[in-house]
């Protein structure tokens, strides 16, 4: 099965506290947008990635990645559940995998894993990894109110894998924000599997993820 990819890529990463859009500071010898679209290329079986961009963004296409013929983009949206359905106009494939754009230590093992589940079960996945720490449950002053039973809690990653037309449809009629694909299609009720992936598929959120990231990196390429 072949397989299409969105990367929305069209927030402004204010949380990293940097003027420029966090997916274009540097880790290592690229950006780490540059990084996230290396690990989708490197998949035979995705034949098209598309990237939701900011409308203005000026320095996507300053990437050599830009110029690879599997490489489209498009105009992203106010919410990110906005940019994807961007994306989703543009994709060619039945089945497509949603990437967060700063998570750019993805391994091809986690990728083959999740599209080894879709093809075989016809069902929905994301990547995720279960909770390490024990977890509370706030009030607004930061007072625990109980801990929450770690057991049954994951990490929800990316990629997230779907039926294109599911997707669209989930997206469509999602109420609320959406701060992943999983979470629209389970209000619709369609069924999605979580597959263990690696706790190295960070998303670069704070300044002191870029130094993890590009150890993750450096790893994965010995
Ligand atoms: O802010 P957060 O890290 O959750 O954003 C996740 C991804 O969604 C980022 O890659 C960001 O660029 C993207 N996004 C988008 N369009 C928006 C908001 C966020 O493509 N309007």
């Amino acid at each position: 099965r072949l397989f299409s990819a969105i990367v929305p890529a069209a927030g402004i990463g204010s949380r990293m506290g940097q003027s420029i859009p966090k997916q274009y500071l540097s880790l290592g010898d690229q950006c780490i947008l540059a990084h996230t679209l290396d690990a989708l290329l490197a998949h035979p079986a995705i034949t098209q990635i598309v990237v939701a961009l900011n409308p203005q963004d000026a320095d996507f296409a300053t990437l050599p990645q830009s110029h690879d013929p599997r490489v489209v983009t498009t105009t992203g949206g106010a919410e990110r559940a906005d940019s994807v359905l961007a994306g989703l106009q543009l994709v060619s494939q039945d089945w497509v995998l949603v990437h967060d754009a700063a998570r750019p230590c993805l391994t091809r093992h986690d990728l083959d894993k999740l599209m080894t589940h879709a093809q075989q079960n016809e069902q929905g996945a994301i990547l995720a990894t279960p909770v390490r720490d024990t977890m509370k449950r706030a009030n607004e002053q930061q007072q625990i109110l109980h801990t929450e039973e770690r057991q049954h809690l994951w990490h929800a990653l990316t990629p997230q894998l779907f039926p294109r037309q599911a997707l669209l449809q989930a997206l469509q009629e999602a109420q609320g924000p959406i701060t992943d694909e999983a979470s629209a299609m389970e209000q619709t009720g369609y069924p999605v599997k979580l597959i263990q992936g690696c706790a190295s598929n960070i998303k670069v959120t704070q300044a002191e993820d870029l130094a993890l990231a590009e150890f993750y990196l450096r790893q994965q390429h010995r």
